[in-house]
């Protein structure tokens, strides 16, 4: 790990509808809820989740620094008008190579179908490419996970992967896609559009 390489002032973002932001102990009863769901769990490393999890997991995550090479941090995604916890994005710079980072998303299926995850993400490209000088951004999804498929193309990400069964996961054998954004496509892909339209002035 490189020490001088983390965040150490990282408190999130605010976008038109979203505020994404340190997961607080108080959101723990709504993570146990969406990790219990079995469709938001069917692709996931969970399957149930117990609030004494939950409760563990905010905390942790409250805690932990940003981007500490090879170690996740979760971040929790909330309506900026209801306050209500919507669900999560998450990201991990990879260990073996400090400007390539690996990020994730999980909504509650209420908040989903509405553009949140393409925001929040979008938002968080803006801070690993702008901020934090990546270069390469991945997303890796199991095949048959067509919400996240969809996701990741719209976001404008390129396929550059398709593993075949190259997992065994939750009992059987699984095949997975990476799709990767260079900071050099960043400026004409799609998610730097879906930045541009849901920034708020002074965020
Ligand atoms: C993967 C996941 C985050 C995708 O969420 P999502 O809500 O489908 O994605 P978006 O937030 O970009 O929403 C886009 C959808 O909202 C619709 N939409 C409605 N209003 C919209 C708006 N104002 N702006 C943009 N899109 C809007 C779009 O048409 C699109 O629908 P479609 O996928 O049917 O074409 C979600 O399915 C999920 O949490 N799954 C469970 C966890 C998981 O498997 N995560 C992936 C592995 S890390």
């Amino acid at each position: 790990m490189d020490d001088l390489k983390v965040d150490l002032n990282f408190k999130g973002f605010t976008s038109t509808r979203l505020k994404i932001r340190r997961f607080r102990p108080e959101d723990a009863p709504s993570l146990q809820a969406y990790r219990e769901d079995p469709e938001v769990a069917m692709y996931q490393y969970w399957s149930t989740c117990t609030l004494s999890e939950a409760q563990e997991f905010v905390e942790t995550q409250a805690r932990q620094t940003a981007d500490i090479q090879g170690e996740w941090l979760q971040i929790a995604v909330e309506c900026l008008h209801s306050k209500e916890h919507l669900g999560d994005i998450a990201f991990r710079t990879c260990p073996s190579s400090l400007d390539t980072t690996f990020f994730g998303a999980s909504f509650s299926r209420r908040a989903q179908g509405k553009g949140y995850a393409s925001e929040a993400l979008a938002h968080l490209f803006y801070y690993l490419f702008e901020q934090r000088n990546k270069r390469r951004l991945v997303g890796i999804t199991d095949c048959r996970n067509e919400a996240s498929v969809r996701l990741l193309e719209r976001l404008g990400f390129r396929r550059e992967a398709h593993f075949i069964e190259n997992l065994e996961f939750k009992g059987e054998l699984v095949s997975e896609y990476l799709y990767a954004l260079l900071r050099k496509d960043w400026p004409s892909s799609p998610a730097f559009r879906i930045y541009l339209q849901s920034r708020r002035e002074n965020s």
